[in-house]
């Protein structure tokens, strides 16, 4: 089976880890320092603006406690998110206010959040779609007009920028996922950001227990260094030093990576370019950079679902993401979401990874022209 996505890994992760055994240590330490630090300069960012964290996931439902969502507030969210960030808003005892996407990019306009803004709302809870940025300057210019938190889901934008400056750093926290079905990948790993960095601080607390003090070695009280305070209830969600290994090796492939993924999203964009009842290329916008994390076609024939069960049969493996939050039962949502509902029942995503061979593209290439026929 070809699979939609896969991680790359190889003797450099393991020659790194056999290190960090050796160095007695595979708690969070020098190495979760490093990787930090490494993904600051990434974002053109400082580290005082950064922190890391066990999975994005932690950071969608911490992200309600550090914007200070109180019960009741409203949260907008595109329909098509991941269902974490329901959970996070639901989870919190706010309400979710669910906003319609473009039909083709999947990604939250300004006009479709500006519809359901209420006296309520506290925060948008932004998704960008495959790692595809958002229109951040209408998005920012609105937020700042209501007076609203920006959180963004970047969990497949690692190498996504708009206009230049990295995806994540525009809101008040930002944030990206290294689980195993990601670019840069890790086991499970988070990390997030933030525009301020006393809330970057109280995050630290937040993320471990509260703790007012650090614990152990680091911990400078002279007497007693057991004894602590907390200043909130909070959870334990941190990276380590095995995690942050691995993910210091891969953060030197990403180059690598973002090349051989631009040359598959090439690739499908000439080989189904003169297929006239498929939706593509990308809609990447001017002066963005993607991640390449889906390459996400449309069928405009109504044969989407019949298209996904003959590549599976032929052994190619697609998928559709993000299942809109709207029409999962337990949300019990309220709104009609017309270009999510098209989305939702045309869009296919194809295998996109780094260890697609050329083969493998040309026989995926052509069982779906053959489908077409
Ligand atoms: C858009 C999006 N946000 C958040 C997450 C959560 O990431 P993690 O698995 O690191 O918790 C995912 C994971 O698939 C995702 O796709």
């Amino acid at each position: 089976m070809i699979n939609v996505m896969q991680p790359t890994l190889g003797k450099e992760e393991l020659d790194a880890l056999e290190k960090t055994f050796a160095s007695n240590w595979i708690g969070k330490g020098k190495k979760v320092a490093e990787f930090e630090e490494i993904y600051a300069k990434h974002l053109g960012s400082t580290k005082d603006k950064v922190l890391s964290t066990n999975c994005c996931s932690e950071g969608l439902f911490s992200s309600m406690h550090l914007c200070d969502i109180k019960q009741d507030d409203e949260v907008i969210l595109p329909t098509v998110s991941f269902i974490g960030a329901g959970n996070a808003v639901c989870a919190h005892g706010a309400k979710m206010v669910l906003c319609d996407v473009d039909s083709r990019s999947l990604n939250a306009r300004a006009c479709d959040i500006e519809k359901v803004i209420t006296k309520k709302s506290k925060a948008i809870l932004l998704l960008h779609f495959g790692g595809i940025p958002c229109e951040m300057d209408e998005i920012m210019k609105l937020a700042k007009a209501y007076n609203l938190k920006v959180i963004e889901d970047c969990a497949a934008g690692v190498c996504s920028s708009y206009k230049g400056k990295a995806l994540g750093t525009f809101g008040d926290i930002g944030m990206w996922s290294f689980d195993a079905m990601k670019i840069l990948v890790c086991g499970d790993g988070g990390m997030l950001h933030f525009n301020d960095s006393a809330l970057r601080e109280r995050a630290e607390k937040w993320l471990y227990f509260g703790l007012e003090t650090k614990s152990g070695y680091e911990n400078s009280v002279a007497q007693k260094w057991w004894e602590f305070d907390v200043s909130s209830f909070g959870h334990r969600a941190i990276m380590n030093d095995v995690t942050a290994t691995i993910a210091i090796e891969q953060y030197k492939k990403l180059p690598m990576y973002m090349q051989k993924r631009k040359a598959v999203h090439d690739f499908y964009n000439d080989s189904l370019k003169g297929l006239d009842w498929l939706d593509l290329p990308l809609p990447i916008p001017d002066d963005c950079k993607t991640s390449y994390y889906f390459y996400h076609i449309q069928v405009k024939n109504g044969k989407r679902d019949e298209l996904a069960a003959y590549l599976r049969k032929n052994d190619i493996y697609t998928t559709y993401r993000y299942f809109p939050l709207h029409r999962v039962p337990g949300y019990h949502a309220e709104g009609h979401f017309p270009n999510a509902d098209y989305a939702a029942d045309n869009t296919l995503c194809l295998p996109i990874h780094q260890s697609l061979t050329e083969s493998e593209l040309e026989y995926i290439a052509d069982k779906i022209i053959k489908f077409g026929k």
